[in-house]
């Protein structure tokens, strides 16, 4: 079972709680699985705004990112999450990789979600739902789990709108 091994278990939750089983050492990945709270047609296409320009953004996006924040922020793992909001319309990443970050959370709103396997199986892929929140473990977290992920297709008549949150320190 390629995503029961341990450092590389994804665990899904329909409450953000989920994401505090991220400190647990066999768990690679905590998906706060959601539909998209996108309400209106109106995204940027790159930015990355810092906690007190959350207001220029269209109002459900900012309401979704300070859910995110807070949620983050409450597992006490740091306070520094970078935002970077980002409109894909090529496969950024095609090839299964870790981050060299700690912690990494990616929310699709719009289009597939990352794309998750393992170094051992890669033909087992799992897929993350439009608008479910995925906390990932990078290269960087003690212990190097060995869950990966990738892009999932995209094109510029179909694209994807990205959030996109690194913690820092
Ligand atoms: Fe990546």
């Amino acid at each position: 079972m390629a995503f029961d091994d341990p450092g590389r278990r994804v665990v899904e939750g329909t409450d953000p709680d989920v994401f505090a089983a991220i400190i647990e050492p066999e768990v690679g990945a905590a998906v706060w699985t959601r539909p998209s709270p996108i309400q209106d047609r109106e995204f940027p296409a790159w930015a990355r705004p810092a906690k007190d320009e959350f207001t220029a953004l269209p109002p459900w996006l900012s309401a979704d990112m300070i859910v995110l924040r807070d949620q983050l922020t409450h597992l006490g793992l740091g306070h520094a999450w970078r935002f970077t909001l980002e409109t894909v319309t090529t496969r950024a990443c095609p090839r299964f990789h870790q981050d060299a970050l700690k912690l990494r959370l990616i929310t699709a709103y719009r289009g597939p979600g990352v794309e998750l396997a393992t170094a051992d199986d890669p033909d087992t892929v799992l897929r993350i739902p439009t608008g479910s929140a995925v906390l990932l473990k990078g290269s960087r977290w003690p212990g190097v789990p060995k869950l990966l992920h990738r892009s999932p297709p995209a094109r510029r008549s179909r694209p994807r709108w990205l959030l996109v949150m690194d913690l820092v320190d």
